[in-house]
């Protein structure tokens, strides 16, 4: 972890990056910081109503100027949105200000998740998700670590990220 100040949680809607991120940063007293947060404070409504008044790419635009803001933060744990990193500027600021842990979960269970969640982007209908879920694996494997949340709780996941965070990173 030496120069690297940050944990960011990439992956896809309802992998668990916020409530994963929430309970890291309470065991390692770091700070948590959200960009679908951030975005929203700063644009004053939910994203949600962006999509629907200003469409993808202002929020897009908003979630960019999020992460040049979290990326000036040291010592904390940032939870991005599913999208965010698609932006190669993005993951290029993020992989500068941390270690990126892709946190993976199959399409059954980001469908059992985030069910009846008011999501944008999960409103396009099962193929339009399965095969935005499938366009992001790539990238996402792109990340330093990758941990499997299928059958995993939250505190088995966070339990694996601290042991990859004590075992070294690469
Ligand atoms: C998005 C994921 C959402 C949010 C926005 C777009 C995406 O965040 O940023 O609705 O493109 O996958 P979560 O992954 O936290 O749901």
């Amino acid at each position: 972890m030496k120069d690297r100040q940050n944990i960011i949680l990439i992956g896809f809607m309802g992998a668990g990056k916020s409530t994963v991120g929430k309970r890291l940063a309470t065991v390692l007293h770091w700070k948590f910081v959200d960009t679908d947060s951030i975005v929203e404070e700063i644009a004053g409504m939910t994203i949600s109503n962006i999509f629907c008044r200003y469409g993808e790419s202002r929020f897009r635009f908003e979630e960019y100027l999020a992460v040049k803001k979290v990326c000036t933060g040291k010592n904390c744990i940032i939870s991005t949105g599913g999208g965010t990193v698609m932006n190669p500027e993005n993951f290029k600021l993020l992989k500068q200000s941390g270690l990126i842990i892709y946190l993976y979960a199959s399409l059954e269970d980001v469908l059992q998740r985030v069910g009846s969640s008011d999501r944008p982007l999960l409103k396009r209908g099962p193929e339009e998700v399965l095969s935005l879920w499938q366009s992001r694996l790539d990238t996402y494997a792109q990340a330093h670590y990758i941990v499997d949340t299928t059958n995993k709780g939250v505190e088995e996941v966070v339990k694996e990220i601290l042991k990859l965070l004590r075992e070294g990173v690469r």
